[in-house]
């Protein structure tokens, strides 16, 4: 890996939360206009046939350096290369764009949908009455949990909270929020897989998500609305 400032240029294009019509138009132009396209496999498999004429490089977490390697190489040599990631690239996609940094002195980004995008719409909230915390990288699980259980204890904003795939997810996250403190019987909606052909929604309580059997999807999402009342 050489340094960023060598005037290497790529392209992040976001593709969007899985169904592939929420893939944007310029999304789309970037993918058929590019030499190299990298990524993870799952969100490759999202812009199947819409990388035209493009070598199409999967990576894993394991080999990921060496993939984006060959990618800034390729675009030194002048190539068009994009790596793309899941659903919107400015939520919980930073590890990754940082990677992409390091490599290339300029990165156009390309935004997607994202994820939290869809919940709000399935959930019924607003972006701007919420607050969004992600379990899903390098964590402080005290400070984050913490941060839950007060906005929830607060009860002004809802919560969008991305679960960490799989060694913190609902019924954990539901024990231990109540272990700390948040009410039981306060509501919570797990959506999982949103927008693919298989997408479902569970409704209940903190309580009753803690019972829960530990089988969720990676892609899954808590809401915890506000209550209903004066906000509203
Ligand atoms: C590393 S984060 C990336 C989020 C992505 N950048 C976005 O904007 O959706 C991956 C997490 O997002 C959530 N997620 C992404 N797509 C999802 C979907 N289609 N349905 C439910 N949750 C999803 C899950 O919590 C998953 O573990």
């Amino acid at each position: 890996m050489t340094s960023a400032d060598t005037g290497i240029k790529m392209t992040v294009v976001a593709v969007g939360p899985g169904d592939p019509d929420l893939l944007t138009l310029k999304g789309r132009q970037a993918l058929a206009a590019a030499d190299v396209v990298v990524g993870f496999k799952t969100v490759l498999d999202v812009v199947a046939g819409r990388t035209g004429n493009a070598e199409v490089r999967p990576m894993a977490y394991r080999d990921q350096e060496a993939v984006l390697d060959y990618a800034q190489a390729q675009a030194q040599q002048g190539k068009s290369c994009v790596v793309c990631v899941w659903g919107d690239l400015n939520v919980s996609a930073k590890e990754l764009l940082n990677r992409v940094r390091r490599r290339a002195g300029t990165v156009a980004l390309i935004p997607g949908v994202s994820s939290i995008q869809i919940a709000c719409a399935r959930a019924g909230i607003a972006m701007e009455e919420s607050i969004f915390i992600t379990l899903h990288q390098r964590w402080d699980r005290g400070s984050e949990l913490g941060e839950l259980i007060e906005t929830l204890q607060q009860g002004r904003r809802n919560v969008i909270l991305l679960p960490r795939p799989f060694d913190f997810m609902p019924p954990a996250i539901a024990a231990n929020a109540i272990a700390d403190g948040a009410d039981p019987a306060h509501p919570v909606t797990v959506l999982q897989r949103l927008t693919l052909p298989d997408e479902q929604r569970w409704d209940g309580t903190l309580a009753q998500c803690a019972q829960l059997p530990d089988a969720f999807s990676d892609l899954s999402i808590m809401v915890f609305p506000r209550p209903a009342g004066e906000h509203n």
